[in-house]
């Protein structure tokens, strides 16, 4: 197929872009290069034989070009961050729904009617956890005397009793917290009103914390690797704020390529939500002992530390993609996290321009 692929140059797009060639598809990668995340005047060095295009998805004429011939749309560009200094909501809802709804409305005029999007479990918000008598319930932020107890299991927001476990799926309402998480449900909405309105095709794919190789240092799902690695180099032992038992959904950035390339070969029949996500919730405490015996560092130390506004367990169901879609994560947790510390010595801060 003809493929447009948007955010070509970033960290997941980088992925895709690889194995979409892999797969024998033709691809038109496109980028603004962001100087935000990518040095700036860094050239972008695509493989031989894909065609670059840089430039920004707000620019209507732009982006119509770019549609402009292809069977199908890959739409990972964003600018993704922790969305919570209100200085940058202009931005985000420029850059992610102003730029989206360009691609939509380009997409109607060239009749292309197949889109994969890339989403996050961002747009959850708390997620939920189970109560024995209130069933599944949304905790409410934690207190801060809670977290300052060294409580910081959040209780049922009904009877207080302590929740266990529950995985979001895909029927789970939006909650978004900030204004990134605001701007990937709003880049669903849109892409939900075009699917409905042309008979297109629109897969949103709801990634969880992606990491691998070419991992940014800054966003909210890569932080604390990041943070963990830098100590273990320096010979410190990794710091983990409370209890280390927070729960998270780590999968693999290629595995999460091959999701959505997947989604893209195998278009969904309306409009389908996805989560991608190993299917096997680890702790940030896990994490820090896998980056610790990896880089044959010292153990890891509890902190107790907090930060409020954390969230304390994120966790998906991604057995619909499994299901429907036939993909299974191919990445384990310890093979991965051995990939990724082993690299944390030789990737600068932002290795992400060149392609090639
Ligand atoms: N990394 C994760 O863990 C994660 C999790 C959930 C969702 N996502 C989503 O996946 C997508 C890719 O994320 P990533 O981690 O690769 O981020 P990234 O910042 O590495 O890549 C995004 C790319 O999009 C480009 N871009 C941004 N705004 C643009 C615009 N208006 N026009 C053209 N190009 C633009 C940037 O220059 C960058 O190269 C994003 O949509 C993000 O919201 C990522
Ligand atoms: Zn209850």
């Amino acid at each position: 197929m003809h493929i447009l692929l948007t955010g070509a140059a970033g960290f997941i797009g980088r992925h895709v872009l690889a194995q979409l060639l892999d797969r024998g598809h033709e691809v038109r990668a496109l980028d603004s290069l962001r100087p935000d995340v990518h040095r700036s005047g860094a050239a972008w060095t695509t493989p031989r034989g894909v065609e670059a295009w840089v430039g920004d998805m707000r620019d209507a004429a732009f982006v119509a070009k770019a549609v402009d011939g292809v069977d199908a749309v890959i739409h990972l560009a964003a600018k993704v961050g922790l969305g919570v200094d209100i200085g940058d909501m202009p931005d985000y809802a420029s850059s992610n729904d102003v730029g989206t709804a360009e691609l939509l409305a380009a997409m109607a005029r060239a009749d292309v009617s197949r889109l994969t999007l890339a989403s996050s479990m961002v747009v959850y918000g708390e997620g939920f956890g189970r109560c024995p008598e209130h069933g599944s319930v949304r905790p409410g932020p934690r207190l801060e005397s809670a977290l300052a107890a060294g409580d910081f299991e959040p209780p049922c927001p009904i009877c207080a009793r302590p929740l266990a476990v529950g995985l979001v799926d895909e029927e789970t309402s939006f909650d978004p917290r900030n204004a990134y998480a605001t701007s990937k449900a709003a880049q669903e909405f849109y892409a939900a009103n075009w699917a409905r309105a042309t008979g297109g095709s629109a897969a949103m794919m709801r990634y969880h914390n992606v990491y691998g190789p070419g991992m940014p240092r800054d966003t909210p799902y890569a932080g604390v690797a990041s943070i963990f690695t830098s100590a273990l180099r320096r010979g410190e032992a990794p710091r983990v704020f409370e209890d280390g038992r927070q729960r998270r959904d780590f999968v693999h950035v290629r595995d999460v390529a091959a999701a959505t390339v997947r989604a893209c070969e195998r278009p969904v029949e309306g409009v389908r939500a996805y989560n991608v996500g190993s299917g096997t919730p680890r702790t940030v405490g896990d994490m820090a002992h896998a980056l610790a015996r990896a880089l044959d560092g010292p153990a890891p130390i509890v902190t107790g530390q907090y930060r409020l506004g954390d969230v304390r367990h994120i966790t998906a169901d991604s057995s619909r993609l499994r299901r429907e879609l036939g993909w299974t994560p191919a990445v384990g947790f310890a093979d991965g996290m051995t990939e990724l510390a082993a690299l944390s010595g030789e990737e600068p801060a932002r290795p992400r321009t060149a392609l090639a």
